[in-house]
C-alpha cells in the first residue's frame, strides 16, 4: 500500500529547515548527476544533511551526497538539494512527493530542476544542454497518486503547461547573452535503473522523446500540483543504446562534469533575470 501523505510530516520538515535558514525562499534548484559545480560559486551557505533532518528521505545513490544547501548565488538566496530521489532506488511514489511540498511550505515559487539524461534526438550529442519542454511518462508513475492534500492543490489538475513558457525564454535569453546553445527538447522517462533496449529508444524517438532519463518528473508533476513554476535543463551526457554498443552509464559522470562549467554559468544568468 502506498504511503500517506501527511501535510503536519511536510510542515514539521519544512519548519526545521526554516529554522536553520532563517527566512523563506522563492527560487530551489534540484543537482543532477555530476551539475554541483554551481555551489562553488554560492556565498554565505548553509548546509542540512538529509540524514540530519526528521522524516525526510535518504538518498542512496552513491554520487549524490544528500544534503540541502542555502546561500547567495547571483546575489539571490537560493536552496539548492544536492542528491535527489528516484523511484528506482526504492521509494513509493507518495515518498517522491515529499520534498517539493517541503519546498512550497519553504515559499518556492520557482523549481529549477536539472538531469543528466541520454540522447535520443539524432541532432543532440554527448555535452549539449537541453531546455525540457514537456515529458513523456509512459511509465505512468504519479507521485500525487493517493490520498490528495488540498492544501497543496485540487484532485485533478492539468499539466500541459508544466515547464514554464516564460521560464524557458529566460533561459534561452539567458544561453544567448552568455553564447551558449541551448537545444529544446522533449524528457522521456523511464524507471530504470537498467538503460534502454535499442528497440525502445527507437520507440521513444518515433514517440516524439528528445532525451531519455530516471528521474525529475516525480518533481516537476509535484510541483506542477502545488503551483510552482518548473524550469527543467538536460544534459545530454551520452548516446542512447541504438547509437552506441554497451550502454553502461560510464561517461554519465564524466560528460556532467565536463559541462558543469556551462550549466553553471547558464543557471547563475537565469537566476538574474528572475
Ligand atoms: N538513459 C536513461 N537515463 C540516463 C541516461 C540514459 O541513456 N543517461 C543519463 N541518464
Amino acid at each position: 500500500m502506498l504511503k500517506k501523505k501527511s501535510f503536519e510530516k511536510y510542515d514539521k520538515i519544512s519548519k526545521y529547515i526554516l529554522d536553520i535558514i532563517g527566512q523563506k525562499v522563492d527560487t530551489a534548484i534540484i543537482l543532477g548527476t555530476g551539475l554541483g559545480k554551481l555551489l562553488d560559486e554560492m556565498e554565505e551557505k548553509i548546509e542540512i544533511n538529509y540524514q540530519d533532518i526528521p522524516d525526510f528521505l535518504l538518498s542512496t545513490v552513491k554520487s549524490h551526497p544528500g544534503k540541502f544547501i542555502y546561500g547567495k548565488l547571483s546575489g539571490k538566496y537560493v536552496l539548492c538539494m544536492a542528491g535527489r530521489f528516484h523511484y528506482y532506488e526504492g521509494y513509493d511514489e507518495a515518498e517522491l512527493a515529499t520534498p517539493i511540498y517541503v519546498l512550497k511550505l519553504l515559499g518556492v515559487k520557482t523549481l529549477i530542476l536539472t538531469n543528466a539524461a541520454g540522447a535520443v534526438n539524432y541532432n543532440l550529442h554527448p555535452g549539449d544542454i537541453c531546455v525540457v519542454n514537456d515529458h513523456i511518462n509512459f511509465a505512468g508513475i504519479s507521485p500525487t497518486r493517493g490520498n490528495n492534500l488540498e492544501e497543496f492543490g485540487e484532485r485533478f489538475y492539468p499539466i500541459d503547461n508544466l515547464y514554464d513558457k516564460n521560464l524557458i525564454s529566460i533561459a534561452e535569453q539567458a544561453a544567448l547573452e552568455i553564447g551558449l546553445i541551448l537545444h529544446q527538447g522533449v524528457y522521456f522517462y523511464t524507471v530504470g535503473p537498467f538503460f534502454e533496449t535499442p528497440s525502445e529508444i527507437r520507440a521513444i524517438r518515433l514517440l516524439g522523446g528528445d532525451l531519455v532519463g530516471m528521474s525529475t518528473i516525480s518533481e516537476s508533476l509535484t510541483a506542477g500540483h502545488c503551483g510552482i513554476k518548473v524550469l527543467c535543463l538536460s544534459l545530454a551526457t551520452n548516446y542512447s543504446s541504438d547509437r552506441i554498443e554497451n550502454m553502461d552509464g560510464s561517461e554519465v559522470e564524466k560528460i556532467a562534469e565536463e559541462a558543469s562549467d556551462d550549466f553553471k554559468k547558464l543557471i547563475m544568468k537565469i537566476l538574474e533575470k528572475i
